[in-house]
């Protein structure tokens, strides 16, 4: 069956860099999600957003636009903001399971307040024509929440809804609830999405095979730790290229390179990069070792020494 993959979204990680750099050396993904915008209060979209989502940084990728929110009335600021971009859909977060963003009745916080999602979907649908899509949990406390909100939904013209399924209030932890997404494809006529641990072409086929009529794939910390991963699932491919190392290291030294002009300080440019190994080890051999031997780092000279002996040990 012909099918669909598309990047999820990672604040801190999945920027326009890394999604360039990811198409560019390994390609496999169809379509980036660009991590959510959040408004403080005020009706103002943040330089750092704004660079992630210029045209002109995201020229050869089909990128979709998130927001996290629960307020109609920043819905419309940045349905407008992004359509003046020229996106066509914005993407709904009631997935973040984050206890200052539920808190605030955001994320998968607001999964079951059905009524509030109503009031925000029916004013959004009634004063734009943006397309609206949605990336959620099941819940946050169960995962028949999401049940309950099927039934608002489809009384609107929801492209889809993508899934990560597991239940806020497990934040990472525990498994993914295979029967509760079932349930979700049992109960809905809505394009359902399936996210959540495809961290291989061996656990993509099992999720294919377990949910035949699924046909978009989510991938968010399976990209980050093997970009490899899309490109080797549409080859059907168990084998990395024979130039992995080779690939992986204009990979890091595009991102690398990228993030050195724009973050100030070895500080701020070691830390990002900290962030991005403790990923990128999984697909070494000692991912243990590598991972250490990267934090040890602690000046540039000695991050670049320890990349390079990294990549020539593979
Ligand atoms: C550090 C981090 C940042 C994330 N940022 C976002 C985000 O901005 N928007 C979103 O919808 N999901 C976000 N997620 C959730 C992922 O997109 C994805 O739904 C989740 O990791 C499950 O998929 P996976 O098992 O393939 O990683 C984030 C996850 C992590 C770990």
């Amino acid at each position: 069956m012909d099918y669909t993959l598309l990047s999820s979204p990672l604040q801190g990680f999945t920027d326009f860099r890394f999604r360039n750099a990811q198409n560019k050396i390994f390609g496999g993904i169809d379509t980036y999600y660009a991590p959510y915008i959040r408004l403080n209060g005020k009706l103002v979209i943040k330089s750092s957003y704004q660079r992630d989502l210029l045209p002109e940084n995201n020229n050869t990728l089909e990128v979709i636009p998130q927001i996290i929110t629960n307020d109609a009335d920043e819905f419309l600021f940045v349905s407008k903001y992004v359509q003046e971009l020229g996106y066509k859909e914005l993407n709904w977060n009631l997935g973040c399971p984050y206890p200052m963003v539920t808190k605030c009745g955001m994320g998968s916080g607001l999964i079951s307040n059905t009524e509030k999602i109503n009031q925000i979907l029916h004013k959004v649908h009634n004063e734009s024509d943006i397309i609206v899509s949605m990336k959620m949990r099941l819940g946050y406390d169960t995962t028949e929440e999401i049940l309950d909100v099927f039934p608002i939904l489809e009384k609107y013209p929801i492209k889809n809804v993508a899934i990560h399924a597991r239940i806020g209030k497990q934040l990472y932890k525990g498994g993914v609830h295979l029967d509760a997404f079932q349930a979700c494809v049992d109960n809905t006529k809505l394009k359902l999405y399936y996210n959540g641990d495809i961290t291989s072409v061996a656990k993509f086929k099992e999720m294919q095979a377990r949910f035949p009529t699924i046909d978009h794939w989510m991938i968010g910390r399976g990209l980050i730790a093997d970009p490899f991963l899309p490109s080797m699932i549409k080859n059907d491919s168990f084998e990395y290229p024979k130039n992995k190392m080779e690939l992986f290291s204009e990979f890091h030294d595009t991102l690398y390179e990228g993030y050195s002009e724009s973050l100030s300080g070895s500080t701020h440019i070691l830390l990002k990069m900290h962030h991005l190994w403790e990923y990128f080890s999984v697909i070494f051999s000692n991912p243990h070792k590598v991972h250490k031997k990267i934090k040890k780092a602690k000046s540039i000279r000695n991050y670049e020494q320890a990349v390079a002996e990294i990549v020539k040990a593979g």
